[in-house]
């Protein structure tokens, strides 16, 4: 079995984290839970054989669905779509295609593949949508980007469907209040804003308040009484700190970027954890 990456490009990709946050692992837990689970980074790392994931973006849930029942289909729709040259007409043409059919609700292997095409020819392979729920990443320009990794996309695939993993789209709240005493649950929201202008929560159209903060930070103390296992990622600001008071809390060096193209957003994150 070849070691997973994570599915795609996403804003807010905890690659950078993995070992830090695998340091902070329960020692033993049952079910395993992402309510966030965005491009799968920590669950294609932890590899747990039982576990639940979700996130509020149908078109990225539909991307995971269609790779754990066919990945063939939709590996060689994709390879289809990129034997051709990317200029900014074809982009523009198959974003809005693709935005037709999320307009639709048609998530059918189509509509993964052109996710995943759009997200490795969009700028800074940021995937963004706007108040309707459109996708409205530029073209990056390149003519020749890197090529597919199809193996990766292979390797997802019989993951999710060799293990007993759950695949939801719902939100957070409503999915994790189901964890049961002894399961480990990974919460990684979009982050409290650092300043007012680096406010990224465009992963869906309903963005992400801090009224949606406090509900996080509700449920966690519920799954705390309950006997869950609890673990949280966020930025660190006076806000995220006095939500979580009463937990343990490790500040973490973190450099980020999106797609490669940035290092000087450097800055600090939290980790809490009710264990
Ligand atoms: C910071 S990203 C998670 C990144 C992920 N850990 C990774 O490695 O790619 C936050 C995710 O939360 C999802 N999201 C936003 N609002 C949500 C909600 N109310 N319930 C569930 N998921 C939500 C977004 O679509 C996004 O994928």
């Amino acid at each position: 079995m070849i070691d997973i990456k994570k599915l795609l490009k996403w804003f807010g990709s905890k690659t950078k984290l993995l070992n830090t946050l695998t340091s902070k692992m329960p020692d033993a837990y049952n079910a395993f839970y992402e309510p966030f689970v965005g491009s799968g980074a920590f669950i294609f790392n932890q590899m747990p054989r039982y576990g639940y994931i979700n996130d509020l973006n149908t078109a990225l849930v539909n991307v995971y669905r269609q790779l754990k029942d066919d990945p063939e289909n939709l590996i060689n729709k994709l390879l289809d779509l990129d034997s051709f040259v990317c200029d900014g007409d074809r982009y523009y043409k198959l974003r809005r295609k693709y935005n037709q059919k999320l307009k639709a609700n048609n998530y059918d292997v189509e509509t993964a593949a052109l996710l995943l095409y759009l997200n490795k020819h969009c700028f800074s392979g940021l995937y963004r949508v706007n108040k309707k729920g459109e996708f409205n990443a530029a073209w990056n320009h390149r003519i020749k980007p890197d090529p597919l990794d199809t193996e990766n996309l292979k390797a997802i695939g019989k993951y999710l469907s060799d293990n007993d993993i759950t695949i939801a789209n719902e939100d957070f709240e409503r999915f994790a209040d189901k964890a049961k005493p002894g399961d480990f649950v990974y919460f990684d929201s979009p982050y409290v804003p650092e300043t007012k202008t680096a406010n990224f929560v465009g992963y869906t159209s309903a963005g992400f308040s801090l009224e949606d903060q406090e509900r996080l930070a509700e449920l966690f103390q519920r799954l705390t009484e309950r006997k869950v296992f609890c673990m949280l990622s966020n930025s660190d600001t006076d806000i995220t700190r006095s939500l979580y008071t009463n937990y343990r809390i490790d500040k973490v060096y973190v450099s980020r970027n999106i797609g490669g193209i940035s290092n000087k957003n450097i800055g600090y994150e939290i980790i809490v954890r009710n264990y």
